[in-house]
């Protein structure tokens, strides 16, 4: 049996802090400010998670271990599908409760979340409108021109690729498929799931504000996330399908 150590499930888990920072600021309270705050805060923590895990990814591609690659992707794709899941529950608010305390938040916005840029821009981001919307508040933050100075992970991927000498081409035609085929397909799983993160938050930004109401970030709201749906991470993953249908 294990020593009483003297740590119990709540000092574990630092509960004492964690359940009081969830901290509406509407007057009166809005009774459905908690579940916005709620939904917000544990992305976030997800967001942590995946970093933690984009980090033993990279450390992954650059031993060429691919097997662990592999594992890390699925791990991470388990953990997109769960921040995906939970916008859901914001589906339930209605427009009139959100409008009763979306004044109380003033100019904040998700746009200034530094690790969904992290995320962003360690999975591959690099176009100059990404680049600019990172400085739109100051200067980039230090943990996400950390990732922008880092490869991408369709480099690493290159890199492992060409380290056991094979082409993409060759990874789907080839006799039968080894680890790295499983592989790009994981990376594309992700690009998927980050996409449908993207578009199941226009469809819940239209649900709760409109199509046509501009962001607390001071964007053009739904129509403009609407355009971010088909930003993609690995490019030449998804070029290299289209050479089985003609393309030279
Ligand atoms: C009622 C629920 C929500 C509404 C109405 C909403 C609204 C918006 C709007 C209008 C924008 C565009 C930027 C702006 O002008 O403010 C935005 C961006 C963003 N939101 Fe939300 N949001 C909601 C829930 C969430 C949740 C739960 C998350 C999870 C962390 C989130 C994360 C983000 C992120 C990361 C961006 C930046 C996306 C990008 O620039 O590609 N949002 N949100």
């Amino acid at each position: 049996m294990a020593e009483d150590s003297g740590v119990t499930y709540p000092s574990y888990l630092a509960l004492d802090q964690l359940l009081t920072l969830q901290r509406p600021l509407s007057q009166p309270e809005h009774e459905d400010e908690l579940l916005f705050i709620v939904v917000h805060q544990s992305s976030e923590l997800w967001f942590k998670e995946i970093l933690h895990e984009l980090e033993g990814l990279l450390g992954a591609f650059t031993r060429f271990e691919s097997g662990m690659c592999l594992w890390r992707m699925n791990r991470i794709n388990a953990l997109m599908r769960i921040v995906s899941a939970q916008l859901s529950a914001l589906d339930t608010l209605p427009p009139q409760h959100f409008a009763a305390f979306r004044g109380f938040l003033g100019t904040s916005s998700g746009s200034q979340s530094e690790q969904f840029r992290a995320i962003e821009a360690a999975s591959g981001m690099r176009d100059p409108h990404f680049v600019a919307t990172l400085q739109e508040h100051g200067s980039v933050p230090a943990s996400v021109q950390r990732w922008l100075e880092r490869p991408t992970l369709e480099a690493l991927f290159m890199d492992l690729l060409a380290h056991e000498g094979g082409t993409l081409e060759q990874l789907y035609t080839g006799p039968a498929p080894g680890t790295l085929f499983f592989l790009a397909e994981a990376l594309l799983e992700y690009e998927q799931q980050f996409a449908q993160w993207r578009f199941k938050h226009v469809q819940l930004v239209e649900r709760v504000i409109g199509p046509m109401t501009g962001g607390t970030g001071g964007t053009l709201g739904a129509k403009y996330l609407a355009r971010t749906v088909a930003n993609k991470f690995f490019p030449a993953l998804w070029e290299v399908r289209a050479k089985f249908f003609g393309a030279k």
